[in-house]
């Protein structure tokens, strides 16, 4: 074994090719992530009281770093109104995007082959024209030249009034793992094997052996033991994309806000709707402890203490003022809420990272049942009671909580194509035909009354014996 200092960087790249430091060598696993929804960014952004770009008109999406363009694709058959335009480093990311595209024969959906870089230096590019840019998973894994070049198209394409997604690797709860990742790094470099799956696989067999030979700083961090045991899991393209990047940067709330008010933007809140929620979001004490801080940066950061929080999902606008108690009300009365799953699956206790939550069943059960008879908008549901007793606030924290827990899927004004619609079905078709050639056991699918998607096992039913 060579020592890795007598590597070079030439046969550091050679052991994982990528550009400007981030992995290509092998391609990130195809996923759907229902946060980048732009729905669940407009219901997001109107929980936490700010105006979401309309989706009953026209708009524009960018997702920057999109991968195999899964997420717009199936957006672009469920939102005909919305242009989406998805760009990534990675061509074999962007053949893969444009084949279930092309598949699907869904046209309101562009992807290209560039790099943030080169899409900063292209002055010809339009300015101001995105309603929504999404990034998931790229700015902890990217250089400080990238992250500023993705700042530079932020500030150049985010309308006044259009929101960003975000997402990252945050404090406190990487803490005590980092040292994971640098040695699974080294072990990866001084592995043996000569392909990326065999050097993760044993740089994986290094990590096992390091936790089982009884090392103090394993023993001393609990935290670790899963952590192993789901890299374990994971899929060689994950773990390089998550692991093997040049670059890692984990970040503090703060810092990325500090970074986005630097590009004109301001913190709204979470992508995650339960985390907007009082009773969903954090244990009871804490939240008493936070609700005295005034600064409401630092009060996200007690958050991420509180929860010990790895990875974050924030919302930030341009140019967007907090809407009035009536405008805020008036969105309420214009959003129309489904039963997300079947009504004998919602049970009423929650499960948060922090514990399990219980629904009172004398709230909840009746909102459910009204819901189990057809969607219903926020009129109807605070008429069921005891709702019907209640001020508006109250009503509305009872009606986030359902959204919260996944009882129920909001569909805001404009959201929601017929269940019909034949861009939807190519979609489908599309998504299963190109999931059952890889081998997949499931395929997420576009459910257009849900306004988002949902997965489908792809596995032959078993037959029973009668
Ligand atoms: C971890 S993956 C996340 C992909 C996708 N957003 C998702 O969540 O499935 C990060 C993506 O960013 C792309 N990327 C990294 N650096 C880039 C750059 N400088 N320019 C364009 N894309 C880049 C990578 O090729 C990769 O597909």
């Amino acid at each position: 074994m060579t020592a890795i200092a007598d590597k070079g960087d030439e046969a550091i790249a050679a052991a994982l090719p990528d550009v400007d430091g981030y992995v290509t060598g092998i391609a990130y696993p195809r996923r759907y992530y229902r946060e980048l929804n732009p729905a669940a960014i407009a219901f997001a952004a109107q929980q936490c009281g700010y105006p979401a770009p309309r989706l009953d008109q026209p708009f524009r999406y960018l997702d920057l770093g999109c991968a195999h363009g899964y997420g717009p694709t199936l957006f672009a058959a469920l939102f005909p109104q919305g242009q989406f335009l998805g760009v990534d480093v990675n061509p074999e990311h962007i053949a893969s995007a444009e084949r279930l595209r092309a598949e699907a024969g869904i046209d309101n959906v562009v992807f290209h082959a560039t790099s943030f870089a080169k899409m900063v230096a292209d002055t010809t590019a339009p300015k101001a024209d995105c309603d929504f840019i999404v990034m998931h998973g790229v700015m902890s894994w990217v250089s400080d030249a990238v992250q500023r070049d993705i700042a530079i198209l932020i500030e150049r394409r985010l309308k006044p009034g259009g929101i960003l997604y975000v997402s990252y690797n945050c404090q406190p709860g990487w803490a005590a793992k980092m040292p994971i990742r640098e040695l699974l790094v080294d072990a990866y470099h001084l592995s043996s094997g000569t392909t990326v799956e065999e050097r993760l696989s044993q740089a994986l067999a290094f990590l096992r052996r390091l936790a089982e030979s009884g090392v103090q700083y394993i023993s001393a961090n609990p935290s670790l033991t899963p952590l192993l045991e789901m890299l374990e899991g994971q899929e060689a393209g994950y773990l390089a994309h998550e692991f093997l990047n040049r670059h890692w940067t984990v970040f503090y709330h703060r810092d990325m806000a500090a970074r986005m008010k630097a590009t004109g933007l301001d913190y709204l809140g979470s992508a995650n709707a339960a985390d907007n929620i009082r009773l969903l979001a954090v244990p009871e004490k804490p939240t008493a402890l936070m609700d005295a801080i005034p600064d409401l940066v630092m009060r996200e950061t007690m958050r991420d203490m509180t929860l010990n929080r790895q990875f974050r999902r924030d919302l930030y606008g341009r140019a967007l003022t907090a809407l009035p108690l009536t405008s805020y009300v008036a969105a309420l009365k214009t959003t129309r809420f489904v039963l997300a799953r079947p009504r004998l699956d919602c049970n009423l206790t929650v499960k948060r990272s922090f514990g399990d939550v219980a629904l009172d069943a004398a709230i909840f059960n009746p909102l459910l049942d009204r819901l189990a008879a057809g969607s219903a908008g926020f009129d109807e549901l605070s008429a069921v009671p005891p709702l019907i007793d209640w001020g508006i606030a109250d009503q509305n924290q009872a009606i986030q909580v359902l959204v919260g827990a996944e009882f129920a899927r909001p569909i805001v004004a404009g959201a929601g194509v017929m269940p019909d619609s034949e861009a939807v079905q190519r979609f489908n078709q599309a998504a299963t035909k190109a999931a059952l050639e890889a081998g997949r056991n499931d395929v997420t699918l576009a459910v257009p009354t849900l306004s988002d998607a949902r997965v489908v096992s792809l596995k032959p039913a078993v037959p029973t014996s009668d």
